[in-house]
């Protein structure tokens, strides 16, 4: 598996990208993708102000992480169908469209000409392990379920473990995946 923070970020990045398309197109469980974009990108966020943004010029980007964050509150309190959650979408979508766009054209390709792969590397690590303690600790925050995991913490598991059609499986689902795939 890469360890490379430039992989690890464009994936997450592919990632949101998938919940936006659950979203914009209002199939399957819109509470469920809206909590789990909020997972996803709050300690995507997290991980790249604290772990790779220093050492880069980046304030612009922590800048935008909060108008993001913003958007994501207002988003997790709307009710999905309704036309204030479609306008906080396509809001967020823009913006974090926007961000992304900015990493991967300007921001990741700087530090790919500045470190060399064993630094990637070592920042992959960081990143990934900043990450996994921000998910923990909002699964925690979030309504416990029987079984402990959240959707996101399975999701999580399911993207380590490179379970094929994961973005679209309920949390059942994907709990099920993972114990074919013996993890
Ligand atoms: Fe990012």
């Amino acid at each position: 598996m890469a360890t490379d923070v430039i992989t690890l970020i464009t994936q997450d990045h592919r990632t949101v990208e998938s919940i936006f398309d659950r979203l914009k197109t209002g199939q399957g469980d819109q509470k469920a993708a809206v909590a789990e974009l909020h997972a996803l990108l709050i300690a995507h966020a997290r991980a790249e102000e604290d772990r790779v943004y220093p050492g880069l010029d980046a304030h612009h980007s922590v800048e935008e992480h909060k108008e993001a964050e913003i958007l994501l509150d207002a988003l997790v309190r709307a009710e999905p169908g309704t036309p204030e959650f479609r306008e906080t979408l396509d809001e967020l979508v823009a913006s974090v469209g926007h961000h992304v766009q900015e990493e991967e054209s300007t921001l990741l390709p700087a530090l790919r000409q500045t470190a060399d792969a064993k630094e990637l590397d070592r920042l992959g690590k960081a990143f990934e392990q900043r990450r996994a303690e921000e998910l923990k600790a909002l699964s925690g925050s979030a309504s416990g379920s029987p079984d402990g995991a959240t959707k996101a913490e399975l999701y999580e598991q399911a993207q380590q473990a490179d379970i094929p059609g994961r973005s679209q499986m309920d949390k059942q689902e994907l709990a099920q995946a993972l114990k074919k795939a013996g993890s």
